[in-house]
């Protein structure tokens, strides 16, 4: 039997006395106690498989949380009891432990799985088995155990207990913990708000906001009584919901359905730290992508006084169930991630909007969402998440999964316009949300850094004798953020301040909430001002608000920080998959720092942020009308609903952008930019169910083991009794193959479902290939004379041109009717490309912003 042991460390000898020490104040806190008391139980530790004995109820781990929860209400001040038990001493580390799949836990012996998980951990560790024997209710080592997501459990050890585990006949793997990151950067701080933004025309119709319609929203946290979250004349949640509300009783109602906090496996790497305000603590990021995707209209939300209008999320119908996974400053748990996703399925969740990531998550066996997706998935769940933010450097993409919906970001056409106009009269294009008013606009002083690198990062040239009265030009960068640049020059009583953005965001700017009037530019603008400033003896500027002017035909571009393709995990998928609104995104805060005096309360509850963060929760809220309009319809079929009906030209029905003004390539769009009022009436789409997966694993090299973990709680599978499927073959809405040997051509199968209205005829399109390739579709035409009719084609593509070798070149598959145009992208590259792309692969993380 394959044994894959994951951790390498030897134990140290003092291991284990130290951890009991670390463990047993734990156990005399109060925590304990109460646990205790709460439940009466005899429990079998004897080690699984040999032993039959018997169990009354044990406790489970739900019912342990809600005791924790209890216990956080009750007595908060007993709170450094429980820190002390968390203070082991770097001997145990958390570990997800994969168990074999064929050993399912036997419900004669077992009254649940927790119980089984904990008989099973008690074989191999001592001290679990003894805390065991001296209190069955009490097993602290173990910190969740999975019902849905995966066959395993999540337990701390050392490396000496997980040495003897790797001999147990039911050990597959242990992981060692892993934190993963919130998928946005805190860009601008600014106060504002349009209207329902990103779509004018279409999104909504008015029969369908998405009502009865439940999106789970992992996150780190939300602000209840929110405008956003108000849940006056929503119907009360559909029958099958079954999640709970851990906030106070009058934070919950009808539009903020659920709201809990997963932190079991986070707290013992906080070390002392304080344990987080329960139930959930109000986060900008939580509550900016819970109101994304299902934000209650909010009339008369404003931007700094100006842009009245009313806010919404993309399905203002549909209720939020919230999931507190992240935290601040401490990223995000793997294993918390994981029991979020366990425990959602079971409430009751349409859709999933998961803006959490890594992109060095490994492969899909360790990844909880790749895990939990696919159990998702498997309840018709839909996932929708967040592709990183570490483009524009390639092979970042990160939430690979061919079964989830990997969405990148883009810009909308609002931009909020500030110039600057140069003594000589040049006129440069900048953007800032704050437009105060006040600000006279007339020609000043203009200085620029020059005693260090130009970033204002030296506060001793910031002073009022150099900066007063003057407008001050700064790149980013340096060791202090542009609002505390921002800040201090207000204090040092400059005029106003002109932002140069990084080199790497090109033409994308994302301004921030300044202290003092501000323009933001372009870095290459800067150099026209640098010109300008070397040539004049008393060089000036001044700064003009235009205010927010929206219908930029340049739009969207693709958002510099959204990370790209290829996929490391899965090369044969294009990966992102969609491409969403994710730059200077105005939706919910708790409340927005940066700016004083905001005109009235409602600016105080809207703010700006960028991320692929923002853009997944847009497609989520989509996905809800989509699912709400469908409600058979598959998460593969409402994905390639989504993806075939994209975007791929801009405003001016030009290629979309990239932020450095090339044609942006599909690794940074995937199929293009989300056009939700096709996406609901796609014609045909891309069907795949959770079974057509297993041989695709099986074919990208998992083990029996790991794939039968992935696709837990299905029963176990043999990947030699499975098809061979190969990665191109996978019936997805996009078509990626490598073209690099003889005889240069290759066969992609796929099946299209008939989900328009009844019959129609389809004829194959390749007007949109180019010359270098040869792309033909056997048979061209498809007949369909019933809706859910499925039909096969196979599509043919060859080289005209061998020298395809290291590029990647681009096309796209459309079938035609009357009334439908439904449109695949075709990537085509070599093995060359992709070992290239691995080897250069940077792990400079950007921040946008
Ligand atoms: C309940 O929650 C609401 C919203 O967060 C808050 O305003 C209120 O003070 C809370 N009430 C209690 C008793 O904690
Ligand atoms: C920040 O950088 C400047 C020079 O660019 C330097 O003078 C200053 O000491 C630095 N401050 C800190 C806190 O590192
Ligand atoms: C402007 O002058 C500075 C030196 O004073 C020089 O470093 C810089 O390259 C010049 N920039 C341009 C755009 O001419
Ligand atoms: C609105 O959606 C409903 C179903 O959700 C559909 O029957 C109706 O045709 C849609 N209307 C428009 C204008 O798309
Ligand atoms: C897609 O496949 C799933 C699973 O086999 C099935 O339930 C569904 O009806 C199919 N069609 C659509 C349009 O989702
Ligand atoms: C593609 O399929 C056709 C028809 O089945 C076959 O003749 C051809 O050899 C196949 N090409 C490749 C590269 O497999
Ligand atoms: C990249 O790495 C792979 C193996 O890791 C190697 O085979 C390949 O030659 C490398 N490519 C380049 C361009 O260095």
């Amino acid at each position: 039997m394959p044994i894959e042991l994951v951790a390498q460390n030897k134990p140290p000898q003092i291991s284990l006395t130290v951890a009991i020490l670390g463990v047993q104040p734990f156990r005399q806190s109060l925590w304990y106690v109460m646990a205790k008391k709460h439940m009466h139980a005899s429990f079998c530790w004897t080690p699984w498989p040999s032993s039959i004995c018997s169990s009354s109820p044990a406790m489970d781990y739900r019912e342990q949380r809600l005791a924790v929860v209890v216990f956080f209400f009750l007595a908060s001040w007993l709170l450094a009891a429980v820190v002390v038990g968390h203070n082991d001493h770097g001997v145990h580390k958390n570990y997800l432990i994969i168990v074999r799949s064929p050993y399912e836990y036997d419900r004669r012996v077992y009254k649940d799985v927790s119980s089984w998980h904990a008989s099973l951990l008690a074989s191999v560790c001592d001290q679990a088995k003894e805390e065991l024997e001296a209190d069955p209710a009490n097993a602290p080592r173990l910190i969740y155990s999975y019902r849905n997501v995966v066959n395993g459990f999540s337990a701390r050890l050392t490396t000496e207990e997980l040495g003897k585990m790797a001999q147990a006949d039911w050990f597959v793997k242990a992981v060692p913990e892993k934190t993963y990151q919130l998928m946005t950067t805190h860009t601008p701080r600014m106060l504002g708000l349009t209207g329902p933004t990103i779509f004018h025309a279409g999104v909504w119709n008015r029969s369908n906001m998405g009502e009865g319609i439940i999106i789970g929203v992992l996150d780190g946290g939300i602000t209840p009584g929110h405008p956003s979250f108000d849940g006056t004349g929503m119907p009360p949640p559909p029958a099958k919901w079954k999640g709970r509300c851990d906030f106070n009783s009058s934070a919950c109602n009808n539009k903020l359905i659920g709201a809990r906090s997963f932190f079991e496996s986070a707290r013992w790497n906080w070390k002392g730290g304080d344990d987080p305000v329960l139930p959930i603590d109000e986060s900008e990021h939580g509550t900016h992508t819970s109101s994304t995707a299902a934000g209650a209209f909010v009339p008369g939300a404003n931007a700094m006084g100006s842009g009245m209008g009313t806010a919404a999320g993309m399905a203002p119908g549909a209720h939020l169930a919230f999931y507190q996974v992240c935290f601040v400053g401490k990223g995000c748990d793997r294993d918390d991630i994981l029991a979020a996703i366990d425990d959602a399925m079971e409430d009751g969740v349409d859709l999933l909007s998961i803006s959490i990531g890594d992109d060095n998550a490994g492969d899909f066996a360790a990844d909880p969402i790749a895990l939990g997706g696919y159990s998702a998935i498997m309840r018709g769940i839909f996932v929708s998440t967040a592709a990183g933010n570490n483009g524009p450097d390639v092979a970042t993409v990160a939430n690979e999964a061919p079964w989830l919906l990997t969405v990148g970001a883009a810009t909308t056409d609002r931009r909020a316009v500030a110039d600057v106009k140069l003594g000589n009269g040049l006129e440069i294009r900048g953007e800032s949300y704050y437009q105060p008013s006040t600000y006279v606009s007339k020609l000043r002083p203009l200085v620029r850094d020059t005693a260090a690198d130009g970033t204002c990062s030296d506060k001793s040239v910031l002073t009022s004798e150099q900066v007063s009265g003057k407008i001050v030009l700064c790149y980013t960068g340096g060791n202090m953020t542009n609002l505390q640049k921002g800040s201090i020059l207000h204090d040092a009583g400059a005029a106003a301040v002109i932002i140069v953005s990084q080199d790497w965001a090109g033409s994308v700017i994302s301004p921030k909430a300044h202290a003092l009037p501000a323009a933001q530019i372009e870095y290459k603008s800067a150099e026209k001002i640098q010109v300008y400033m070397n040539s004049s003896k008393n060089p000036t500027a001044r700064l003009v608000f235009r205010g927010t002017v929206l219908g930029n035909r340049v739009s969207p571009i693709a958002a510099p920080f959204s990370s790209r393709g290829p996929s490391k995990q899965n090369p044969g998928i294009l990966k992102p998959d969609i491409t969403g609104p994710g730059v200077n995104i105005i939706a919910a805060v708790p409340k927005p720092e940066g700016l004083a005096q905001p005109p009235n309360e409602l600016a105080y509850k809207f703010d700006i942020m960028s991320g692929t963060s923002m853009a997944a929760p847009h497609i989520s809220g989509i996905a809800a009308l989509i699912k709400k309009a469908h409600p058979t319809w598959s998460p593969a079929a409402i994905k390639s609903a989504m993806m075939t009906t994209t975007d791929i030209r801009d405003r001016r029905r030009m290629p979309i952008l990239d932020s450095d003004g090339h044609h942006a390539n599909m690794f940074a769009l995937g199929a293009g930019f989300i056009n939700p009022t096709r996406a609901m009436n796609p014609g045909l789409v891309y069907n795949l169910s959770a079974h057509d997966y297993i041989p695709y694993l099986c074919r990208l090299g998992y083990s029996d083991h790991e794939m039968n973990s992935i696709i837990h709680p299905a029963p176990p599978m043999l990947c030699a009794q499975q098809p061979v499927v190969e990665q191109k073959d996978l019936n997805y809405p996009s078509i990626t193959v490598v073209l690099d040997e003889e005889p240069y051509a290759v066969n992609v199968s796929r099946a299209v479902t008939n989900v328009g209205n009844g019959k129609a005829v389809y004829t194959a399109s390749t007007d949109e290939v180019p010359a270098t390739l040869s792309v033909t579709v056997t048979p061209s035409r498809l007949r369909f004379s019933a809706v859910n009719e499925v039909q096969t084609f196979t599509v043919t593509i060859s080289s005209k041109n061998v020298r395809l070798k290291k590029r990647i070149t681009e096309g796209q598959l459309k079938w035609v009717s009357g009334k439908h145009v439904v449109r695949s992208p075709i990537v085509v590259s070599s093995k060359k490309f992709f070992q290239n792309q691995k080897n250069t692969t940077s792990t400079d993380q950007h921040t946008a912003g």
